[in-house]
């Protein structure tokens, strides 16, 4: 059982509400937002045309009725594909019949788009956003996601000040509901220099000694260690957040270890199951 004296984890909707919806499309997204998920995580890749869109393979084939590397297809030709009849084929129960509208290819603007409109609402719904192989695209990944996030007004900064006291700062600031999330700590660098303000993850499966005295790569704030790793050194959390860093667990989909995450005190937890981790959480 949870014990209620311990700190509640923000719960983030890995790929959407994807154990439920199919993964990393606008209905798993959706049912994710309306099931209470504090976040949504998603994993981003160029297209051959350069634009970034939420898919977590290089190739499409398992999630999608084509076949290929994102990076050779363009946009066009991965909006002409169905990705949501993959969902529930293996599994015993009947496979329901998929809005193609919601379930072809979603690009990170759309998902930026719904991000926006779900906080005009009131609402803080916050986005992880993980560079997969960005050393294949030497810098374009994160210079795409940059540029996105700045026409959304989503790095940190909203416009010039107005109060004239002479602080030095030109902008406004205010905590970005985005973060990003990567295995590469050169990514994390590259989108540190091009937005300073954006909270960065530094993802990690296995522990590294200097992982497990608290030291992340400069400059980097958050934790982001796989649920395997915190299970064999518990002792990784109150490290990490003793030395400042929150920590965000990936992927916690059963009662045990949202139990683990919870006694441990943990900051989120990365989970394909929201409503379900949210139900044990008493929320
Ligand atoms: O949230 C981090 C986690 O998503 C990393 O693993 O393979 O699911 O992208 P993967
Ligand atoms: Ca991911």
């Amino acid at each position: 059982m949870t014990d209620a004296r311990h700190h509640t984890p923000q719960v983030v909707a890995h790929r959407g509400a994807s154990e439920a919806a199919p993964e990393h499309t606008l209905a798993a997204y959706a049912r994710a937002i309306e099931e209470g998920a504090d976040a949504l995580e998603c994993d981003v890749r160029l297209t051959a045309d350069g634009h970034l869109v939420c898919v977590h393979d290089r190739r499409v084939n398992r999630t999608s009725n084509g076949r290929g590397a994102v990076s050779a297809l363009e946009l066009a030709e991965l909006a002409a594909l169905d990705f949501g009849s993959w969902k529930g084929r293996d599994e015993a129960e009947e496979s329901p019949d998929w809005d193609p509208e919601t379930t072809s290819v979603l690009t990170l603007e759309r998902l930026l788009e719904l991000l926006v409109d779900t906080n005009a609402s009131g609402r803080r719904l916050e986005l992880a956003v993980e560079t997969k192989h960005p050393t294949r695209w030497a810098g374009q990944v994160e210079e795409r996601l940059i540029h996105l996030l700045e026409r959304f007004g989503l790095t940190g900064k909203t416009g010039v000040a107005e109060d004239g006291e002479g602080t030095g700062d030109p902008f406004r600031t205010a905590p970005s509901p985005v973060r990003v999330m990567s295995f590469s700590a050169r990514s994390l660098h590259r989108v540190q220099a091009l937005a300073p303000l954006l909270p960065t993850v530094h993802l990690t499966q296995f522990a590294s000694p200097r992982h497990r005295e608290g030291r992340l790569p400069p400059g980097v704030r958050i934790a982001g260690p796989s649920i395997r790793l915190v299970r064999n050194h518990p002792a990784y959390v109150a490290r990490m957040q003793e030395a400042g860093h929150p920590v965000h667990v990936w992927t916690v989909n059963n009662p045990a270890d949202v139990d683990l995450c919870v006694r441990l005190g943990v900051d989120a937890v990365i989970t394909n199951r929201p409503r379900a981790v949210l139900q044990q959480l008493g929320r």
